[in-house]
């Protein structure tokens, strides 16, 4: 049986107010991002891990690594910063840590979905450098300057965003809306009628 599938761009969920990056956006950002990678760590005899922060990055890390050519490992962390709703607690919680013998000879590059404070980011790379890892970098697909709590720049980052809630393409809100194909901002009344 052949079923006509309506393109993915298009197709809306009804709590989203706007779609602020399609699909193929998205596809574009993270093919850039994946050269530049490839461009830095090529010739390395070094390994390469790509470590996902659980859960919101993970449909970015497993687009990014399809286009990374480079060998690369993977590893998972789960860390949480967020309360509940749209709020940032300001402690970073490890929920799963990283368990590995080889620190010492990997090049860490952690794959986050956004930054926002800048504290996940900055305590995690404090947190693998002293774990003892040959070094540690950062890739962000959205990130949220204006938002910053503490100094931090990542090394690669997709697309700078406003000072907006953002769900899809792994982010939630309230643990919603991760599935979505593309990154988009919720009608206000999800968040009043909460
Ligand atoms: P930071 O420690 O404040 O930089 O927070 C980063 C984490 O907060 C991200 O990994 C997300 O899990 C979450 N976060 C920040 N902004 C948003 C957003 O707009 N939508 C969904 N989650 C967000
Ligand atoms: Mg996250």
């Amino acid at each position: 049986m052949t079923r006509t599938l309506p393109g993915r761009d298009t197709v809306m969920h009804s709590d989203i107010e706007r779609v602020l990056i399609s699909e193929t956006e998205i596809d574009e950002i993270i093919t850039r991002i994946a050269k530049e990678i490839d461009r830095d760590y090529s010739g390395s005899d070094r390994k390469l891990l790509l470590l996902c922060i659980l859960k919101g990055s993970v449909v970015f890390m497993g687009e990014l690594m399809k286009k990374i050519t480079v060998p690369v490992e993977i590893d998972f962390m789960k860390v949480s910063s967020y309360g509940a709703g749209t709020s940032s607690s300001g402690n970073i919680n490890i929920m799963l840590d990283l368990y590995r013998r080889d620190l010492d000879s990997c090049d860490i590059l952690i794959v986050e979905d956004i930054i926002d404070s800048g504290r996940t980011l900055s305590y995690l790379v404090n947190y693998l450098t002293l774990k003892g890892a040959k070094s540690v970098r950062t890739v962000t697909l959205l990130d949220k300057p204006s938002r910053r709590e503490v100094d931090f720049q990542p090394d690669y980052h997709g697309m700078i965003i406003p000072d907006l809630f953002v769900v899809g393409y792994g982010l939630d809100y309230n643990e919603k809306y991760r599935a979505l194909p593309f990154v988009g901002i919720l009608k206000p009344e999800v968040y009043t009628h909460n």
